[in-house]
């Protein structure tokens, strides 16, 4: 691939994510099933949630509708310019009960592929997103033994029915913020142990394998990678304390997970939101620009996970990045800076091939609910009515042009 000074490489992939639990609707998952049990409301309610939000705000329901309106959502991003798209299968429909695969869900899926290419959307497709089967979770979820074993019959299963729609395949969304989250209890399965959080790792790490193996064999030309959350670490000034705990931040959070699997990678996604400034401790963070969910705005970190990344060797797709930005304040000239990053990566030698930004539209955001607004693309929660930010014909014309125009550098600053 060949970079000249304002272009991005011939070929370069451009589009959005999303998830089936965020935006299909209809999920009977292990999600859905703790969004509506007792003791989840009892928690919002204590926590005067219930009544800032509204209980309609933490169950997903029908979400964006997306599984009976991917037609029109598909046709949108086409308009939008979008190139590639990027969305998960949810194995709770797939294989309802254990063993028992449902055709007519898998045919569905058959149709969003065709109805993706037919709108001109290479398609990334994960096959696991966060949410699981409710005979999955029953038999311990994550923790069970045989946890990798079942989910690499069922990635063999779709692979075999999906593989001539697909080239590239996401095994694992983020599994390190799902791991975390057993050892500090916040997504379900609201499990807090360290040896469940050591343990979740290796199973997913097992699973990734196995499943990697079982698509190669039936999908030889098929590339495989996972979705990684990236942070920022940044050491402050020469404190040895400083640069010790960065060492071990990027070794735990950025690069365990990629260590193990760097033989069973054709290609490297990441996710990239955080940024982390280290003086004696972690998030001391002086910028205080901060998106909708309090989290900080640091578009040039992106630069920095890119680069970490070259070791591998492999080419990278960026799989999300993105802000909760409902009045489309801040987004723009965060996706100027973001792209702007990723330029500067590629010219410093990362193979960046795509980017996907996170999200084509506003969806349900897991504990947080429907109020944080992601979406290029907004949806009103009553009618459902999608209507496009101004950010994301601001992404088209990137798009078109295959680079950033250099008067939206300055124009968009002054504007935002
Ligand atoms: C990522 C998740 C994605 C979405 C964004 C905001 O960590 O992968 O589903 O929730 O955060």
């Amino acid at each position: 691939m060949s970079l000249n000074d304002e272009k991005f490489p011939n070929g370069f992939l451009w589009g959005a994510a999303t998830s089936a639990h965020q935006v299909e609707g209809g999920q009977r998952n292990d999600w859905s099933e703790w969004e509506q049990s007792p003791a989840r409301l009892a928690d919002l309610e204590r926590n005067g949630l219930l009544t800032k939000f509204g209980k309609e705000n933490f169950i997903s329901g029908i979400a964006c509708d997306h599984s009976r309106r991917y037609v029109d959502d598909f046709r949108l991003a086409k308009e939008l310019g979008h190139n590639t798209t990027r969305f998960s299968l949810e194995w709770s429909r797939i294989e309802r009960e254990e063993g028992m695969f449902d055709e007519t869900a898998i045919r569905h899926y058959h149709d969003v592929l065709q109805t993706a290419r037919a709108n001109g959307l290479e398609p990334f497709v994960t096959l696991w997103h966060w949410t699981n089967p409710l005979w999955f979770r029953d038999q311990g979820g994550w923790s069970n033994p045989r946890a990798p074993e079942q989910f690499a019959r069922y990635v063999e299963r779709v692979v075999t029915m999906l593989r001539e729609s697909v080239r590239f395949w996401i095994t694992l969304n983020e599994p390190e913020i799902v791991v975390a989250s057993h050892l500090v209890g916040r997504f379900p399965p609201q499990r807090r142990s360290l040896f469940s959080y050591l343990h979740v790792t290796q199973n997913l790490l097992r699973a990734h394998r196995r499943a990697y193996r079982a698509i190669k064999q039936f999908h030889p030309s098929a590339q495989i990678g996972i979705a990684h959350n990236m942070n920022d670490f940044e050491a402050v000034g020469n404190n040895p304390l400083n640069h010790l705990l960065k060492r071990l931040a990027d070794w735990w959070v950025n690069d365990y997970f990629f260590d193990r699997c760097a033989d069973t990678q054709d290609f490297l996604g990441c996710n990239y939101y955080f940024h982390n400034r280290i003086d004696k401790r972690f998030n001391k963070n002086e910028n205080l620009i901060r998106s909708d969910i309090g989290w900080e705005v640091f578009p040039d970190g992106l630069e920095r996970v890119l680069l970490r990344l070259k070791k591998y060797r492999r080419p990278i797709y960026i799989t999300e990045n993105g802000i909760a930005d409902a009045e489309d304040r801040l987004r723009p000239q965060f996706l100027v800076d973001s792209l702007s990053a990723v330029h500067r990566a590629i010219a410093q030698g990362a193979d960046v091939r795509g980017y996907l930004h996170w999200s084509l539209l506003d969806n349900f955001e897991w504990d947080s609910g429907f109020w944080p607004r992601f979406g290029l693309i907004a949806v009103d929660r009553k009618t459902l009515q999608r209507t496009p930010r101004r950010s994301a014909f601001l992404f088209r014309d990137i798009i078109l042009e295959n680079g950033i125009p250099r008067g939206m550098l300055n124009t968009n600053k002054n504007s935002t």
